[in-house]
């Protein structure tokens, strides 16, 4: 009787788990459908990135990106191991809150897409049709893989 009973509320439980599995796999699928191979930046935007960066960031992290021994690279390897299977959000919110060094958040929400899509352009990822948002919720729907699909 015990036994039974026992066994029917981890049946219960069973399918519970089961169903909040499943609730959170769909919405993790939705969440991440996105990667950085997809498209996610303009040229235009990208260019208009590289002004940015030279006026912003250049300084410290240099022309081409591999720093300068105490500003990190931002391309390459460097850039995958800080990078890799985060989202384009994260990397987004982590260079506002403390670049450029001295000045975090000074720049305008757009400029630092931009230059994000620079950034993007520069680690070899492929350019679309529709411009880097601005919006945290949407950049976070973006993964960072350097895994080309
Ligand atoms: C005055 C020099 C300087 C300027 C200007 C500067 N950086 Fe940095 N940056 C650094 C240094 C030093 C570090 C390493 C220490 C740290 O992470 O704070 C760094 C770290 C970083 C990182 C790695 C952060 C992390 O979380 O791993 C990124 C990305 C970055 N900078 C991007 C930028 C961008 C984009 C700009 C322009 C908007 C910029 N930096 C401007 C000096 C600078």
């Amino acid at each position: 009787m015990r036994v039974r009973g026992t066994n029917g509320r981890a049946k219960g439980l069973l399918a519970a788990a089961a169903a909040i599995a499943i609730i959170i796999a769909s919405g993790a699928a939705g969440a991440q459908d996105k990667t950085v191979w997809d498209g996610v930046y303009t040229e235009e935007q990208a260019t208009r990135g590289e002004t940015a960066y030279e006026q912003e960031c250049a300084t410290c992290h240099l022309a081409d990106l591999l720093g300068d021994g105490i500003a990190p690279a931002l391309t390459g390897a460097a850039f995958d191991f800080r990078w890799s299977d985060l989202s384009v959000g994260d990397m987004y919110v982590a260079i506002r809150a403390t670049m450029p060094q001295g000045a975090p958040a000074s720049l305008s929400p757009q400029g630092y897409s931009d230059i994000v899509a620079y950034m993007l352009q520069r680690n070899d990822f492929p350019a679309g049709d529709m411009e880097l948002p601005t919006e945290e919720e949407a950049l976070n729907m973006i993964t960072i893989t350097s895994q080309a699909p």
